[in-house]
């Protein structure tokens, strides 16, 4: 099939095997003679199916027995909501790491449901604060941040020490792409439009005790993580077709070596990138490097008349979506798990050649 390499920042590149096993099941899944789309989602065999894909997930990201895995919708955003609905009771107050884009729109969504802190807030979000930059309230509900900021392409270099309060992680931008010792976290959530499938699909993975926190009055039964997980995710229909496609990407993972071999993965195709954008002398990356993202590398030459003509350049050579966000402009690489690593090579000369 003629196909771009797509840097889009999400939706993004899908892995072509995906791709074409779902093709080739479109209209019969597995001889039932209908498409997974057209399957109710209370039949035994769509049922079987997602218990399926709840298994694999579990064993792709070493999920202990102790956390419930749902599957959402609404996208990282409602979760912006969901979060602080969910767990805000045990004391009223929260902290968050505002290091970039979504992770202040988490702190202001937040600040309507109570006693909101920016407990790490450097206004730099080309870097991410070091240890002793953050502050953590030990009376917090919970201390959330971004692992990777899609936007500003920086990436936690490490996971932030909160004692007994409970981590909660935005990995919308980096979930499945490096292992993550999950037994660190309360809450880890991720929209699946990056490294786990199409858009509509949003995977929460909440450790049991939290389950048990008190729920903020006027919380909708939908929103619930408690009222999720009694129900396997199904209160009401679920987002079908997306998670058999995470299934399909997470077959895919598996075979490709899992988490462990995708950063390799992933660490190479951004380590080509950024070392050809340091040596260009026409682009520079503002983020200091041990903030660099492995999965969204910005740069720009700071013109915008030449990184339009990249832009171009680009699109002539079949790499496509490398404009960046409006908030940094300039050029922004996305480079998922499904990126190949041609994508990046072919980038990189681009960025050598360039003049
Ligand atoms: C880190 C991060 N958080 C949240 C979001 C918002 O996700 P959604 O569009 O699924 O609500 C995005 C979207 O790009 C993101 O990159």
């Amino acid at each position: 099939m003629p196909r771009v390499f797509n840097f889009s920042a999400g939706p993004a590149m899908m892995p072509e095997a995906v791709l074409s096993r779902a093709a080739a099941e479109i209209a019969d899944y597995d001889g039932s003679g209908m498409s997974v789309m057209e399957m109710s989602h209370r039949s035994k065999g769509y049922i079987a199916l997602f218990e399926g894909v709840e298994r694999k997930m579990r064993s792709a990201m070493s999920v202990p027995d102790n956390y419930k895995i749902l599957f959402l919708q609404g996208g990282a955003t409602l979760q912006f909501s969901a979060v602080p609905m969910n767990l805000l009771g045990r004391t009223g107050k929260a902290d968050y790491a505002v290091t970039g884009y979504f992770s202040k729109k988490a702190f202001k969504s937040a600040g309507m449901y109570g006693d909101i802190r920016a407990a790490a807030d450097t206004g730099n979000y080309y870097a991410i604060p070091e240890p002793s930059e953050i502050s953590v309230d030990a009376g917090a509900s919970y201390f959330h941040y971004c692992h990777n900021n899609t936007v500003y392409g920086t990436r936690w270099p490490f996971i932030p020490e909160t004692g007994n309060v409970p981590l909660v992680c935005d990995m919308s931008s980096s979930i499945l792409s490096e292992p993550v010792d999950v037994s660190r976290y309360g809450v880890i959530y991720a929209g699946a439009q990056k490294n786990m499938g199409p858009a509509g699909l949003t995977v929460v993975i909440v450790r049991d005790d939290l389950l048990e926190s008190p729920l903020l009055p006027g919380t909708p039964e939908i929103l619930s993580y408690k009222a999720q997980a009694a129900n396997g995710s199904m209160i009401n229909t679920p987002a079908t077709y997306g998670v058999y496609l995470l299934g399909l990407v997470l077959d895919w993972l598996s075979e490709a070596g899992g988490v462990a071999a995708m950063a390799e993965h992933n660490k190479k195709k951004a380590k080509l990138v950024y070392d050809a954008v340091d040596a260009s002398g026409v682009f520079t990356c503002k983020v200091e490097p041990r903030s660099r993202s492995i999965m969204n590398a910005v740069f720009s030459s700071g013109d915008e008349e030449t990184d339009a003509r990249f832009l171009k350049e680009a699109a002539a050579r079949d790499m496509v979506t490398l404009k960046a966000h409006r908030a940094t402009g300039g050029i922004r690489a996305s480079m998922y798990n499904a990126m190949p690593l041609e994508g990046a090579e072919r980038l990189a000369e681009l960025i050598k050649e360039f003049k």
